[in-house]
């Protein structure tokens, strides 16, 4: 029986406990997705007890930004502060991966040629058109994908991870709702994960067969026409053929629709909702680790209690991810292994560290003002 203190290794990356810390967008990077101090503190300090830590969303060209302050690995100038976060990560002892990701239509309206590239001109604001990608432009796309990720094993990163969830460029082609192509791009399910194939494909010819690729992706899409848990599980299993070796699973619990001057705009959300029992994503995840046969990592709501520890006894998922409860408190990783788990410091669930981020503020959290960002009271 695996528990939580076990060491596991994929493709060659060990992990010396099955605790993660997801991709979690600070906001603390510099204007040119540079590497700062705060980014090097936020990930320092929660990397002293994990496995693994994969490194916030990391755009592969500035118009793919999701944040002002977002990490960026564009350009060759970005890996020398990239690698001084690796080594500070593999320093504390955790494996470090990054993820690589293109916001597409969900981007910050900071301009570029590719601002608002999307599969189909689904718009996620007022403030962004999208562009419906040609030919051409997807496959220069593709090429960055697998030059950042090029990047990022020079910057000595362990492994990388690619964004293909919550309506960002990869999962807007994954999803039926965003796209409504009618070339090999578009269609069923297949069909939409040619873009995914591609960009496995092209990173994996650049960073070679012993580096480890993971990928993000979303168990369910919980939208009206979204995607359905059995077109996760068939991209799943295409990627796992690819040579992705995990399966990082998110989904997408809910969306709201806003209107603004008569037009609806969705707003997806990355986490569950209050009312929603720790673990919930763990059932997803297992099946998705069934069909697919390849290392799955579960996330939702795990930070507090006894239901991660159970989801890796009972061998449904082999890694758990915490986000906001590792932001409230960066030890709760060391509390949960030494068995104290009654000493975590609880997340409030308020979301404030998401309306931070959103309203373009560096992270904040009401529980921890340890944080660049404060108690996010003042904003
Ligand atoms: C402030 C914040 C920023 C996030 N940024 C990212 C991101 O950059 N990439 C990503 O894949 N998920 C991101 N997420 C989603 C988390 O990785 C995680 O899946 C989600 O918070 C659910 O886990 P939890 O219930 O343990 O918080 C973010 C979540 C939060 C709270």
């Amino acid at each position: 029986m695996a528990t939580l203190g076990d060491s596991l290794t994929i493709n060659g990356m060990r992990l010396r406990n099955r605790i993660v810390l997801p991709p979690l967008t600070t906001n603390y990077g510099g204007p040119e997705g540079e590497v700062t101090e705060a980014i090097l503190r936020f990930y320092r300090e929660r990397a002293r007890h994990v496995g693994l830590v994969i490194v916030e969303a990391t755009a592969v060209r500035p118009d793919g930004r999701i944040v002002p302050g977002s990490l960026g690995l564009w350009e060759d100038g970005q890996i020398e502060g990239m690698s001084r976060l690796a080594a500070s990560i593999r320093g504390a002892g955790a494996a470090s991966v990054v993820q690589i990701s293109h916001a597409g239509a969900r981007c910050l309206p900071a301009g570029g040629e590719m601002q608002g590239a999307s599969p189909s001109g689904f718009a996620f604001g007022p403030d962004i058109t999208p562009i419906t990608m040609s030919l051409a432009q997807i496959s220069a796309m593709v090429s960055e994908f697998a030059v950042a990720a090029a990047r990022a094993a020079d910057a000595g990163f362990d492994g990388m991870e690619i964004h293909g969830a919550h309506f960002y460029l990869i999962s807007q082609f994954l999803s039926p709702l965003t796209n409504k192509r009618d070339d090999r791009y578009g269609g069923e399910a297949e069909g939409r994960a040619t873009f995914a194939v591609e960009v496995v494909r092209a990173v994996r010819e650049r960073v070679g067969k012993g580096y480890p690729i993971l990928f993000r992706i979303n168990a369910v899409e919980r939208v009206e026409g979204g995607q359905s848990v059995e077109d996760a599980l068939g991209v799943s299993r295409i990627l796992a053929g690819e040579g992705v070796d995990a399966l990082d699973v998110s989904l997408v619990p809910m969306a709201s629709w806003r209107e603004v001057d008569g037009k609806r705009f969705l707003a997806p959300q990355s986490a569950f909702s209050e009312d929603e029992p720790a673990g919930a994503g763990v059932p997803l995840a297992a099946g998705i680790r069934e069909a697919a046969g390849i290392p799955v990592i579960a996330v939702g709501k795990l930070g507090q209690g006894p239901v991660a520890a159970r989801s890796i006894e009972n061998s449904q998922v082999d890694m758990i991810a915490i986000g906001r409860q590792m932001i409230a408190d960066p030890d709760c990783a060391g509390k949960i292994l030494g068995g104290k788990n009654h000493e975590v410091v609880p997340c409030e669930e308020c979301m404030t560290c998401f309306a931070t981020i959103r309203a373009g503020k560096p992270m904040a959290c009401k529980v921890n003002r340890d944080l660049p960002g404060g108690s996010g009271s003042s904003s």
